[in-house]
């Protein structure tokens, strides 16, 4: 079976993938894009191109159009959308990062509100889920708010504004989309695991809108939680109350792969998709952050290491090969 009809069969709602559309032109690579409409992938997140920098590129200016290419490759083909992401620290333009004027807290809430309400209320139910807040939490140390210039400024209550924000717009709309918190490194039970969720049980009491955590599962082969520890994790959110799903799945390795860490990742990958298999109805889907290893952001994230993805090819426009990694996916549905 391919990959989403196989994660539907589990009872997950997709097996999907990120795309950077229009971003790479991975859209233009014909055995990149068949592989995309084939039926291993029923969900699609858009790898950049939803975010602040492109969406809100001048201060109330709202530009959609990327936004748009990106919708109209993918609706139609029956794929849900995670959509993603509308407060991160990265990827935010210069009149956020660099004022002419200084931003107060509410100066600078404000623009937060403005910027979440827009993008909610414009795209509505073409969303699955919105990642409200994208890795507001730190690793050093794990669990503290990390700085940047939503914290700087406004403190924690950047993120409960975010989310208010987006569930004012969720009842304005009278929408059914989905709001998440995504973050990394919370994959497995840690003090970074617990600020998500003690920020899941913060939301719940004020009455904000929280449906869903995203954990990341950006992984390192041979250093990726396994099944029992990644169960007990998503099984702590849905105590909570609120779904789980794998958002951004790959795991990388030293390069050039060989026969032990290609093995290594086969596991890492079975694991994972099999952690959300075992944990039952609240964990939904998985997602891996692209599946072809020629458009993967890992070799120009992290220099030296690479072969993260499901596919690999001689170079663009050529055709994909599945690697092992595949049918752990597939073996663990
Ligand atoms: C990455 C994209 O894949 C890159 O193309 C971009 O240059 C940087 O962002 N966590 C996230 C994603 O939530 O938005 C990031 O995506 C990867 C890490």
């Amino acid at each position: 079976h391919p990959l989403d009809v196989a994660a539907k069969a589990a009872g997950k709602l997709w097996f999907g993938t990120a795309a950077d559309i229009p971003g790479t032109g991975e859209a233009q690579d014909p055995y990149w894009a068949a592989e995309f409409n084939s039926t291993d992938f029923g969900e699609a997140t858009p790898a950049n191109i939803m975010k602040f920098v492109f969406t809100e590129p001048e201060p109330n200016v709202f530009n959609y159009t990327g936004a748009e290419q990106f919708l109209s490759f993918v609706e139609g083909t029956g794929k849900l959308v995670r959509c993603h992401n509308l407060i991160w620290q990265s990827e935010l333009p210069t009149w956020i990062t660099n004022p002419t004027v200084n931003w107060t807290n509410a100066t600078l809430t404000a623009a937060l509100r403005n910027h979440v309400t827009n993008l909610v209320e414009y795209f509505g139910d073409r969303c699955y889920s919105w990642d409200v807040v994208n890795e507001a939490f730190s690793d050093n140390p794990a669990g503290a708010y990390a700085s940047n210039v939503w914290f700087d400024t406004i403190g924690p209550a950047y993120v409960v504004e975010a989310f208010d924000a987006a569930t004012q717009a969720v009842k304005a709309k009278n929408l059914a989309v989905k709001l998440y918190y995504n973050d990394y490194n919370i994959e497995y039970l840690g003090n970074k695991s617990y600020a998500a969720q003690n920020l899941v049980t913060e939301l719940k009491g004020r009455g904000i809108q929280i449906d869903g955590v995203g954990l990341e599962s950006h992984f390192i082969a041979g250093e990726t939680p396994d099944k029992a520890s990644q169960m007990a994790n998503m099984q702590a959110f849905i105590n909570l109350g609120v779904d789980v799903a794998i958002t951004e799945l790959d795991v990388r390795l030293n390069l050039p792969p060989n026969a032990t860490t290609e093995a290594q990742q086969v596991l890492d990958y079975y694991n994972s998709v099999a952690a959300c298999v075992a944990v039952g109805d609240g964990c939904i889907g998985v997602t891996v952050w692209d599946f072809d290893d020629e458009y993967s952001w890992v070799p120009g994230t992290f220099p030296g290491q690479g072969y993260a993805d499901l596919f690999l090819s001689n170079g663009p426009n050529e055709p994909l090969t599945r690697k092992a990694a595949y049918d752990g996916c597939l073996q663990a549905l």
